[in-house]
């Protein structure tokens, strides 16, 4: 089997760019964001890139080449849109903290804030420049969501504002100055059914009708599942099958009716936000890694399998360990070699740092490449340096192109930040 990511082969990524390394598909990530602004017939939801899920100035620009934004949540969120270029209506920001210095950095960008709590616009309006139209978040009390750990709109979150108090807030917001023109509801990630995402709006949208009059944008956060696909032995991916359990024309098809019979209902025309993260580039994202080690029964390995030590870990593919994810190790390179049951264990040296277990496998020797995929979002953007290894590097494959758009962390990196000795400024001392 050659895999391919982007028409390139992962081997020949590995042997140019090194290992452990990210690399994304550029194509697979514009299929995304088309699938999902033609999926509302008759509306063109506008799309904000929950930067969160995989932070790069490189793809924010690709994505901003279609005219999608950036959905923030911090000040470093939001450098990464400056540096690709984007600002004000491009951007917006949705965060559960928002202290002066992050309120200064969203206004300075002449972003969007969404607001978390009634705090927060209190805190928006002390500083004159900010704009007038704000968005609210609600708090829907609906639980989806693959993991309990990311179920965001569940009863009892710690986001967003209750439906009953959505009046008091929008009449709190006047009083400040400011306008509520959007309501925001984010269910959680990997939402299951289209009927959660339209039961969050059928909800905003009756709290528009009445209770937030200005209301002229819906935003429904994130949460559109990647298509559930299965990988030929050229790592084509076949698109969305109709297995899948959420149906974006459904999904589209109902969203569609709702906005429609609120037009009709109250005269206003709503503008639909989303905010994916993982759709757009969970499976545009793999993680290329070389198997460095191997540990076999027969000398002397305590397992009834061999396993291959490779030169990443879990901290490069973080859901696998905190959110039990599954992630298809592909061997590159490894046609016709008999197929063997095996473990792949990463390198850091804690027992539970395995990223494939009993999987059936071309049997793995040292030197190959392995290609874990879906690792495009919430991997490199929660990768750690635990037992000191820098995290990788990253490339996009785009157009037959492979560009290295983050250089691989060095160990020089890891220390830079420690003050010692000489360099430890005056003023960060306490008690001399
Ligand atoms: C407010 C908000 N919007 C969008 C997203 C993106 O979610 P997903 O990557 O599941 O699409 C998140 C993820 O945490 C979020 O918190």
């Amino acid at each position: 089997m050659i895999v391919t990511i982007g028409g390139i082969a992962a081997h020949e990524l590995a042997d140019t760019f090194g290992t452990p390394l990210y690399a994304f598909d550029g194509d697979r990530i514009r299929q995304r964001v088309r699938a999902l602004q033609s999926a509302v017939p008759g509306h063109r939801p506008k799309l904000f890139y929950s930067i969160k899920a995989h932070p790069s100035v490189a793809i924010l620009r690709l994505l901003s080449d279609l005219g999608v934004g950036g959905d923030a949540c911090s000040p470093g969120d939001l450098a990464y849109a400056a540096r690709a270029g984007l600002h004000g209506d491009e951007i917006t920001y949705a965060a559960v903290s928002f202290p002066t210095g992050d309120r200064d950095a969203l206004i300075d960008t002449g972003g969007f804030l969404i607001a978390d709590a009634p705090a927060q616009l209190t805190m928006y309006a002390q500083r004159t420049e900010h704009r007038r139209d704000v968005g609210l978040r609600v708090s829907p009390s609906i639980t989806a969501g693959f993991h309990p750990l990311v179920q965001a709109g569940a009863r009892g979150s710690k986001f967003g504002v209750a439906p009953s108090a959505v009046r008091s807030v929008v009449c709190k917001a006047r009083q400040l100055g400011l306008r509520v023109t959007c309501l925001h509801v984010h269910l959680g990630s990997d939402v299951a059914s289209p009927m959660s995402h339209v039961a969050a709006l059928e909800l905003v949208l009756k709290l528009a009708t009445v209770d937030a009059p200005d209301v002229s944008i819906i935003d429904l956060g994130g949460g559109w599942p990647v298509p559930f696909a299965t990988f030929d032995a050229g790592n084509h991916y076949p698109p969305a099958s109709p297995s899948d359990s959420y149906l974006l024309a459904e999904m589209g098809e109902q969203v569609r009716t709702r906005l429609d019979r609120f037009r009709a209902a109250t005269g206003r025309p709503i503008k639909l936000r989303f905010e994916p993260g993982a759709y757009l580039v969970m499976d545009a994202g793999f993680l290329i890694t070389r198997v460095t080690d191997l540990k076999r029964p027969e000398t002397g390995f305590d397992s009834p399998r061999p396993m291959a030590i490779i030169d990443s870990s879990y901290s490069h593919l973080f859901s696998a360990v905190i959110h039990n994810t599954f992630h298809e190790a592909l061997v590159d390179g490894s046609s016709g070699r008999p197929l063997v049951h095996q473990d792949v264990g990463g390198h850091l040296m804690q027992a539970g740092d395995i990223l494939a277990r009993d999987r059936l496998l071309p049997a793995l020797e040292v030197g190959d490449v392995i290609v874990f995929v879906k690792a495009g979002a919430y991997k490199a953007s929660q990768a750690s340096v635990f037992n000191g290894r820098p995290r990788p590097a990253e490339v996009l494959v785009d157009r037959g192109v492979a560009r290295l758009v983050r250089r691989r962390e060095t160990v020089a990196d890891l220390v830079r930040f420690e003050a010692h000795g000489d360099a430890v400024p005056e003023d960060s001392r306490l008690g001399d």
